[in-house]
């Protein structure tokens, strides 16, 4: 069954288009057939983090009724489909959002995930976003403004006939953040599905215009999308990486007990 997820916030800046890249680069990573969308049509910016700033089709064509789906379907790392929007302003303007219902039908048709990247705020090129998805998942800051902002969009996604599944506190930066979880899900009254710490990386991935996931696989950020991916997919999360290490010291620790016997 296709699953389409919308990453909304509320405020800007919170780390949508760097969730919706890696997420989505790391479900097609974990064998899934999946497409991202840029329907930020205002702030694009899907394409920048991916090295497909001169893509020649995008979204915005499409939704000016001026060019074909397939023209503007780009192929990324991990094998994620990939519809960037455009950056002109021009181009915004032209684009009708409400034609993003008819991009998604026939996306839905091809995959198994699709997820939406969706502007800040509460515009009406956000709301259709937060109204097509089978789930909304908001992406909120560890701080006030941020999280009064995502309460809001949870509350208009529920006006709109949309569904929140839960949000993913970005940029956490306390090593134990339980209790912050604990208050987020009671002001934002859904359930926190993952947070991703605070990670130089991001920026470094941003800048070398790939994912994340793919350039620095084993950073906490990563880490820790790829456990958000796991849940959603719905398969045991395993730290390979930890898994390895803890399996390559007990290897060395047996070794030099046995070393020390034999030499007794
Ligand atoms: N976990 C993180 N650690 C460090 N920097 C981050 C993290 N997540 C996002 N950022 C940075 O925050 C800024 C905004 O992120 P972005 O994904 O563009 O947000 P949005 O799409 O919500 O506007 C970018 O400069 C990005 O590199
Ligand atoms: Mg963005």
């Amino acid at each position: 069954m296709v699953k389409v997820y919308t990453i909304a916030s509320g405020k800007g800046g919170t780390g949508k288009t760097t969730v919706s890249v890696n997420l989505g680069t790391m479900l097609a990573q974990l064998g899934k057939e999946t497409f991202l969308m840029d329907a930020d049509i205002g702030m694009a910016n899907v394409g920048l983090l991916l090295g497909l700033q001169d893509a020649p089709v995008t979204l915005h064509e499409i939704l000016a009724g001026k060019a074909n789906i397939n023209d503007a379907i780009y192929e990324c790392p991990a094998g994620l489909k990939v519809i960037p929007a455009g950056i002109s302003l021009q181009g915004f303007q032209q684009a009708d959002p409400e034609k993003i219902r008819d991009v998604m039908g026939e996306i839905i048709k091809r995959c198994e995930f699709l997820l939406i990247d969706a502007p800040a705020g509460i515009s009406k090129d956000g709301i259709v976003p937060l109204a097509v998805a089978d789930e909304v998942i908001l992406v909120v800051n560890p701080e006030l403004s941020s999280i009064v902002d995502a309460l809001k969009t949870r509350i208009l996604t529920e006006l709109v006939g949309g569904h929140v599944l839960g949000s993913i506190i970005n940029r956490v930066d306390q090593d134990k953040p339980d209790i912050m979880i604990k208050k987020m899900e009671k002001v934002l009254g859904v359930k926190v599905i993952g947070y991703i710490p605070e990670d130089t990386n991001v920026r470094r991935a941003a800048s070398a215009r790939t994912p994340l996931v793919i350039k620095y696989p084993t950073s906490p950020a990563s880490k820790a999308i790829r456990r958000i991916a796991s849940g959603l997919i719905g398969v045991s999360y395993k730290d390979e990486e930890d898994k390895e290490q803890k399996e390559g010291f007990l290897e060395r620790f047996t070794k030099a007990v046995f070393a020390k016997k034999k030499g007794n």
